[in-house]
Formats: C-alpha cells, sequence, structure tokens
C-alpha cells in the first residue's frame, strides 16, 4: 500500500507511472458514460472515504467518478457530519475505525498536520485531497493535461504568477521530479513555504522566483495563476488582493508568453481578479481540460495507493 501526501514522497519513476497510467486508462476508457466502470474494475468490492474539512466541488465530484469508474464504492463526509474535528474524538481514534471501514481515505484539511496524524494511526492509504500545504492530486492533472496537449514536461516552462499558495508548492516539489522549468513571480510577502522552495534548490530544480510577472512569463509554454484568497486564509484580504493587482493574468502578460502557450487554472477563479474573463474563456485556456482531468489523474493515484 502507498500514501499520496506530497509529490516529493515520490520517486521520479513512480509519478511517471501514475502519468502514464492515466493517459492509458483515459484512453482505453473512451466515450464510456461517465458512471459506467472501466472494465477491468481495479477498486471492486473496495471503498474509499471522503473527508472534507472544506468547501469542494471539483474534489469531491471527480474522486466520486474516479472511484465508480474503478469499479468501487464512496462515502463522503463533511467535517461538521463527523466527531474528530470538533474534539469530541482523536485523530488516532478515527482512523483506527476508518482502517476498518473501508480500503483507502482521501482528506482535505486546512492544517496539513492532520494528514500526517492520519497517515500516522492509519491501516490504509491516504490521499491528500488539499492542505494549506499542497495540492498534490490538482498538479498531477495538470501534468496530465500539460502532456495531452504539449507532449513531455520535460524541459519545459511552466510560469506561476501570483500568491505562493499550497498548490503552488505542489508545483515547486513537481518541477524537481519532472525536470521542468518553473517561473513563480509573487510578491515577497506571499511566497512559497521556505522550506520547500529550499529543498527544491538544495535538489537543484531549476525555479526562479521573482517579484516581476513579465520576466517570470517570458518564452513560457504554459501560465497559470490560482485564487489571490485561498480557503481557510488568515490574511488581511483587502491588503493582499492590492498587493496583487499587479499580477493578474491578462492580455498583456500573456502576450510575454510564446505564442502557442496554455492557460492553467486549479479553479474556482475569481474572475477579473487573478485572471480576466477575456484569458480564462479565450483559446489559449484548457481551465476545463484540467478539471475534467482530475478524474483520470486520480483513478491512477488510487491504483498506485492501493497496490
Ligand atoms: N481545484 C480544486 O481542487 O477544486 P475544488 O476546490 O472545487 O475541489
Ligand atoms: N489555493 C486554493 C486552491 C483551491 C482548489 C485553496 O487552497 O483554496
Amino acid at each position: 500500500m502507498n500514501n499520496f501526501l506530497n509529490i516529493s514522497d515520490l520517486s521520479k519513476e513512480e509519478l511517471r507511472s501514475i502519468i502514464d497510467g492515466a493517459k492509458q486508462r483515459k484512453s482505453e476508457r473512451g466515450e464510456k458514460p461517465h458512471s459506467q466502470s472501466d472494465s477491468d474494475q481495479p477498486l471492486q468490492g473496495k471503498t474509499m472515504i471522503m473527508i472534507f474539512e472544506k468547501t469542494s466541488t471539483r474534489t469531491r465530484i471527480s474522486f466520486d467518478l474516479a472511484v465508480k469508474q474503478l469499479g468501487g464504492s464512496s462515502i463522503i463526509l463533511n467535517q461538521d457530519e463527523i466527531h474528530y474535528g470538533k474534539g469530541d474524538e482523536s485523530i488516532k481514534d478515527t482512523a483506527k475505525v476508518l482502517s476498518q471501514y473501508a480500503d483507502i481515505l482521501m482528506i482535505r484539511t486546512d492544517s496539513h498536520k492532520i494528514v500526517d496524524e492520519f497517515k500516522k494511526y492509519l491501516d490504509i492509504p491516504i490521499i491528500n485531497g488539499l492542505t494549506n500545504k499542497g495540492h498534490p492530486c490538482q498538479v498531477m492533472a495538470d501534468i496530465l493535461t500539460f502532456e495531452e496537449l504539449k507532449g513531455d514536461i520535460k524541459g519545459k516552462t511552466i510560469s506561476w504568477i501570483g500568491d505562493g499558495n499550497n498548490v503552488a508548492n505542489s508545483f515547486i516539489e513537481a518541477a524537481e521530479k519532472f525536470k521542468f522549468k518553473l517561473k513563480i513571480a509573487c510578491p515577497k510577502k506571499y511566497q512559497p513555504d521556505k522550506n520547500i522552495v529550499k529543498s527544491a534548490k538544495k535538489n537543484k530544480c531549476d525555479l526562479l522566483i521573482t517579484d516581476n510577472p513579465y520576466k517570470a512569463a517570458e518564452d513560457s509554454d504554459c501560465i497559470m495563476t490560482d485564487k489571490w484568497i485561498s480557503m481557510g486564509d488568515k490574511d488581511d484580504k483587502k491588503k493582499k488582493k492590492k498587493i496583487l493587482k499587479k499580477y493578474q493574468v491578462n492580455k498583456k502578460l500573456m502576450k510575454c508568453a510564446k505564442s502557442d502557450s496554455i492557460f492553467m487554472h486549479c479553479l474556482p477563479a475569481s474572475r477579473e481578479e487573478e485572471v480576466t474573463s477575456e484569458i480564462m474563456d479565450g483559446k489559449q485556456s484548457v481551465v476545463w481540460l484540467q478539471a475534467f482531468n482530475r478524474i483520470h489523474a486520480q483513478k491512477s493515484i488510487i491504483e498506485w495507493c492501493i497496490k
């Protein structure tokens, strides 16, 4: 059994096998209806429990579909429906019980410490469905999407413009493993996790962090951004938005990238803040394919976890 908590926990080979497995399963599936299972049903008889401490549209539904397509079943819980978050029961005791009811756990939580704590006590695999520190499932779907459209991501240039948040952190870990160049433009106050940056640099990741969005976007194959205010963000929202204003992805910024570059956003988006509708709905945008590919990337992640 394997856990999927941080991109950095997996080897290059394991990550590559997840992406390639997703490509293969997606192409073999063809145009089957959403809830119809794949013919081999590798999750038959198995159950995934999903816990959401924060809201979700894509992660919740794409994981549910992923499990169904693999032939398994899922139970989805919000935090107010279970005991541990309220202090009624410890994570240790919760983990012991869940291990007897299900074969895999997916959790979205505000604190990365909670997923680490669950991992300590679970006898079943755990998947990180987003924490304050990372969003590895999203990044795997984004790599799948990039490669579907632009070929091998190795050696390509990806630009992250805006808040140095959880998704940006997972991209730094991915840049090191998949060997792409990552250029991050963010204000000094909102940089990615210091330890993740330090470790990436130590491992010779091709990473540039600048406060100049145009420099980061230059000659890029893919421009990415995310909401300026993440779920659970404790920063002063008004102040943060003001500082981030010059990091908006718009026509002027997209022009700095390669003419055939793509635009990505994990969604949900705050249109006219981090990205203009002109770009989000424009020809270079691949945001809907990104959301769709969450299903396919996660099927492959689940398969790897139950190995
Ligand atoms: N991108 C993403 O994780 O979306 P949700 O918050 O809707 O799950
Ligand atoms: N950075 C965002 C991603 C949402 C999918 C958040 O954590 O809210």
